[in-house]
């Protein structure tokens, strides 16, 4: 296992399921300390409890990434831990009722921007003047195949993520000279509780038919791009969405 992350001090939101919880694998494994933030304490803490029962190099934190003061709370709780901030990947997001246009409710579309566009938009906002504190670093925020392309039934998601990739070029550019390197991965179908909470066994089965691959993607095989792209590896790699998603958006 590669330690390109050795002394490195990051955070991951929504790192109590799924997703987040393989990147904290990921990046713990190459070495970092962590942060990691859910809405849902007791799934923080059970991912800490696996990655160091010691609680030395990894901890759990509360947050709703849709709250700018949690989210503030949650950058400050780190710098206070471990003296810095370096790597952060804003990873948190909800899926959306699968209705159209028309039926999707002003709540749910509210909701949706909320917690998968505007806790970007909070996250960075606090975590870029850490990272300059430290010197520079690097940011990943977690999109989808559906910040690149659209669907059916899913259009606050589908604008959420287009903003995420958006919000993700922006910072990039005005941080590029300041050694802030930011990106984002659009991930195709991934097998997480996200999914299988939100869609029926016809729905998984349509599902895979989407990636030219023949199937749906693994946790594991998205956090080793976020990897990759949060170490000095991908040094000249920024402002960019990296797909992985089986092929799925070369169509
Ligand atoms: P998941 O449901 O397994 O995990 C999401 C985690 O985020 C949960 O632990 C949940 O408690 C937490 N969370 C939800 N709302 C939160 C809030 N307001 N504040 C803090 N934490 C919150 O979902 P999954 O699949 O791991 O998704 C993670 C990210 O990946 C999301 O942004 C999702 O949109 C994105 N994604 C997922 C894909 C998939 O197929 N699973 C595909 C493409 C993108």
């Amino acid at each position: 296992m590669s330690d390109d992350l050795a002394g490195k001090i990051a955070l991951v939101t929504g790192a109590g399921s799924g997703l987040g919880e393989a990147i904290a694998h990921a990046l713990h494994a190459a070495g970092a300390k962590l942060l990691l933030a859910d809405i849902n304490m007791e799934a923080a803490e059970r991912v800490a409890r696996a990655l160091d029962a010691s609680g030395e190099t990894a901890f759990a934190f509360a947050c709703d990434v849709a709250d700018g003061e949690a989210v503030a709370a949650m950058v400050q709780a780190v710098v206070a831990r471990w003296g810095r901030l370096d790597l952060a990947v804003n990873n948190a997001g909800i899926g959306q009722p699968p209705v159209s246009l028309a039926k999707l409710s002003e709540a749910d579309w509210r909701r949706v921007i909320d917690v998968d566009l505007t806790s970007v938009f909070l996250c960075m906002h606090h975590q870029l003047p850490a990272l300059l504190a430290a010197g520079g670093g690097a940011i990943v925020n977690v999109a989808s195949a559906l910040g690149l392309i659209g669907t059916t039934s899913g259009a606050a998601y589908v604008a959420a993520k287009h903003g995420v990739i958006g919000l993700t070029k922006a910072g990039a550019l005005e941080y590029a000279r300041r050694g802030i390197r930011i990106n984002a991965v659009a991930p195709g179908v991934i097998a997480t509780p996200l999914i299988g909470n939100t869609i029926d066994d016809a729905a998984a089965a349509h599902m895979r038919g989407l990636h030219p691959v023949g199937r749906l993607g693994e946790p594991r095989e998205v956090a080793e791009l976020v990897a990759f792209l949060l170490s000095d590896r991908a040094s000249f790699i920024t402002g960019a969405a990296y797909t992985v998603d089986g092929g799925w958006t070369a169509h």
